[in-house]
């Protein structure tokens, strides 16, 4: 049984019918139906543009730093990434850097959960080769296997919000139980 912990979900797309961000709040449910004392929130990647300039300035954006102190409380990471021409959004790399500029760097040690959702056939794979990617420099525990690859998204989950797909749910499952058994206390 899971003691306590608190989970963050960042999902890389920032549009309204989103299907990261559906895949996201679909793990919430699951993780909610789990024993033990577990914290679920969103963070927003929803940023201004990074900018040297911007930061010298007028100092890191309140976006930034609720973000950061989000993130500062999880001690588990779930990112849903989409793929955009072979690679991870614009906003979730920006997210990225400007968490860098805090310190500490909110993703410093945290225990990572990687999927990915696109409405191509892949699912994702090489967004989340990069995702793994960009986040080499934060020292992260990331959760290498199972991958979990949501394809042809706009049709995968059900009006519930539920994710259909029999084998997605028994890899999803076997992710989730490494991650939370490697990010509660
Ligand atoms: C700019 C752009 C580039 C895209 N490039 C890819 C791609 O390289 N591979 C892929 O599978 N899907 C690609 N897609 C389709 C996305 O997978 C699809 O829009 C998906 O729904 C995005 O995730 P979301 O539903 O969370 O917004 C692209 C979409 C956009 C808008």
């Amino acid at each position: 049984m899971i003691k306590s912990t608190t989970i963050v979900g960042l999902s890389g797309s920032l549009r309204k019918a989103s299907s990261n961000t559906k895949l996201i709040k679909y793990i919430e449910k699951k993780i909610k139906l789990k024993d033990g004392d577990i914290h679920f929130s969103f963070g927003n990647i929803n940023l201004p543009l990074y900018n040297d300039d911007l930061e010298k300035e007028a100092g890191i954006p309140e976006t930034v730093i609720k973000l950061g102190e989000t993130l500062s409380r999880a001690s588990g990471i779930i990112i849903s990434t989409p793929e955009y021409n072979k690679g991870i959004s614009g906003a979730l790399k920006n997210s990225f850097d400007w968490m860098s500029r805090l310190k500490p760097n909110p993703f410093t040690s945290k225990t990572i959960a990687i999927v990915s959702a696109t409405d191509g056939r892949s699912g994702g794979e090489r967004s989340q080769y990069m995702l793994r990617m960009c986040l080499t420099p934060f020292d992260c525990k990331i959760i290498q296997t199972p991958e979990v690859l949501i394809g042809h998204s706009s049709r995968a989950f059900n009006e519930a919000g539920d994710l259909t797909d029999e084998k997605s749910n028994e890899l999803l499952d076997k992710l989730l139980e490494k991650f939370l058994a490697q990010s509660s206390i």
